[in-house]
């Protein structure tokens, strides 16, 4: 397998007023191509720090991170990124928002526009590409969020709690939407995530983080069959994995033992 984004031994420290905070330590991890990885973990264990770190917006205090082999060492440009809030520009269409990023990096947005009504389609928003991001739900929106980050086809997609803010019915849906995207496209995915449920049935590997300073609790591999659909959560393997990820959280006191 080929890596895409490799992470040697990385640590960050940052310099705040009252002195310095270790947000992360010794995280070693090589994603391949086209994997999906899942990032579970407490708040503040450093998993945002991690994504800044591998677009380039910030960087290690110790140890290495690449991408491809090369090392990050300024704003990586060939990746998607989707926040916990969509981030749309609300005076521009749905189609225009998408072609932000084409426009962006100085290509030719009409070239990109056929792609742009593909994907549209893909995430099940045709015809809403003259409406602006107000007359669309929180769901819709996210999904247009999915779109931007993908039009440019960057080989490697980093989503940071993605559906955070959406309800848990909708939430459901965009986990199935979002696995069959990759399914289609195989990106490599860093997919970060409170939600144990939602970490598994999306991942090949879940990354269990320890409270802060952030460590490698453990990596584990959901061995799960695809495609995954909702029934998937029903299966002994799933509930097993699901059970082992609890145990972990609980052993580091991030969920309290009843
Ligand atoms: N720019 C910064 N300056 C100082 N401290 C920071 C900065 N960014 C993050 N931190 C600290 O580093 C730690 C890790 O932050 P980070 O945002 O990576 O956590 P997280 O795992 O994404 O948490 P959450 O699940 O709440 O989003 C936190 O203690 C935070 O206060
Ligand atoms: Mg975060």
């Amino acid at each position: 397998m080929v890596a895409t984004l490799e992470f040697q031994n990385v640590s960050k420290s940052y310099q705040t007023a009252t002195g310095p905070i270790e947000a992360l330590r010794d995280f070693d991890l090589t994603i391949g191509e086209g994997e999906f990885i899942s990032i579970v973990g407490p708040s503040g264990c450093g998993k945002s720090t991690l994504l800044s770190m591998a677009s380039g917006l910030a960087f290690p205090t110790q140890g290495k991170i690449s991408v491809k082999g090369e090392p990050v060492s300024e704003p990586v440009t060939d990746l998607g990124i989707v926040f916990q809030t969509d981030v749309l520009l609300d005076w521009r269409t749905i189609l225009d928002n998408i072609l932000i990023q084409p426009e962006m990096r100085g290509l030719d947005r009409n070239a990109y526009r056929p792609r742009a009504l593909d994907l549209l389609k893909m995430v099940g928003l045709e015809g809403f590409e003259k409406k602006y991001p107000y007359e669309l739900s929180g769901g819709m929106r996210q999904r247009v969020s999915i779109c931007r980050a993908l039009i440019h086809e960057p080989p490697l997609l980093l989503m940071d709690e993605p559906f955070g803010a959406l309800d848990a019915l909708t939430r459901e849906q965009m986990v199935m939407e979002l696995h069959q995207i990759w399914l289609e496209t195989r990106k490599s995915v860093i997919f970060i995530t409170h939600d144990i449920q939602e970490a598994v049935l999306l991942a090949d590997r879940v990354i269990v983080m320890t409270p802060r300073p952030g460590r490698i609790a453990e990596i584990i591999k959901t061995d799960l069959p695809h495609p995954r659909r909702p029934a998937t959560m029903e299966t002994a393997r799933f509930i097993s994995v699901v059970a082992q990820i609890r145990h972990l959280f609980e052993k580091h006191g991030v969920l309290k033992a009843y």
